[in-house]
């Protein structure tokens, strides 16, 4: 499973980076106002910024909300750094502006996705990748894993190549469960990569550990 990490924060995206296990980077406008990126050339700037400090891809979201605006801004995106997927929401004009991008070879992310035909529909329509946010559908009790599953169930049984990208993680269980029902991309915040990490049978046994070897030395 690939490791993406969800924020536009440069320190965070560095530290997972220098941590050996990023494949990439997902942005939003939330993640981008959050960090206090505002104005087009800022926010065209931080999307290079991002891309000069990753290996993978890093998806930049389009504003426009029409077919022809969506292409306009999503070629100019594009044209930033060959790192740039465009990522596209879940409307109408988002479908046709995923099977143009598609058609041209360009790489996109298909966003805002809550259910299994919306996951279908982007498949169908060539998107690189499909994000079902899973902590919002928590967020409103339902069950956002089963809907990696769901996906995952559609997409093996016609060979699908488009790319399950399992968005709005929570919790490091998340990432754990994304795993086991074989989303091909998580993406979440710093803190559920790097909690992957913890467990205080590794911190007490390294510390006996460290502590027998200096009785000897
Ligand atoms: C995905 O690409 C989105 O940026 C993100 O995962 C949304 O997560 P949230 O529900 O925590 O805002």
């Amino acid at each position: 499973m690939k490791f993406f990490i969800d924020t536009a924060n440069l320190d965070q995206i560095r530290e997972a980076q220098e941590l050996g296990v990023l494949d990439g980077v997902t942005t939003n406008p939330s993640l981008m106002a959050k960090e206090g990126i505002t104005g087009r050339n800022n926010i065209l700037k931080h999307y290079v910024d991002i891309c000069n400090i990753v290996d993978g891809d890093v998806s930049a979201e389009v504003i426009a909300t029409t077919f022809d605006e969506m292409v306009k801004e999503g070629e100019e995106l594009a044209e930033l750094h060959d790192q740039i997927v465009v990522k596209i929401p879940m409307i109408k004009d988002g479908v046709k502006a995923l099977k143009y991008f598609s058609d041209k070879g360009i790489k996109t992310n298909c966003t805002l996705v809550f259910s299994a035909g919306q996951a279908l529909l982007a498949a169908k329509a060539g998107a690189t990748y499909v994000s079902p946010f899973i902590g919002r559908l928590d967020d409103i009790s339902t069950d956002g894993l089963n809907l990696i599953a769901e996906i995952r169930h559609i997409y093996d049984n016609y060979a699908f190549e488009t790319q399950i990208l399992a968005a709005s993680i929570r919790h490091t269980m998340h990432v754990i469960d994304c795993a086991k029902v074989g989303a091909d991309v998580m993406t979440s915040g710093l803190s559920s990569i790097t909690g992957l990490l913890k467990h205080p049978l590794t911190d007490s046994g390294l510390e006996k550990f460290l502590a027998d070897y200096n009785k000897g030395n």
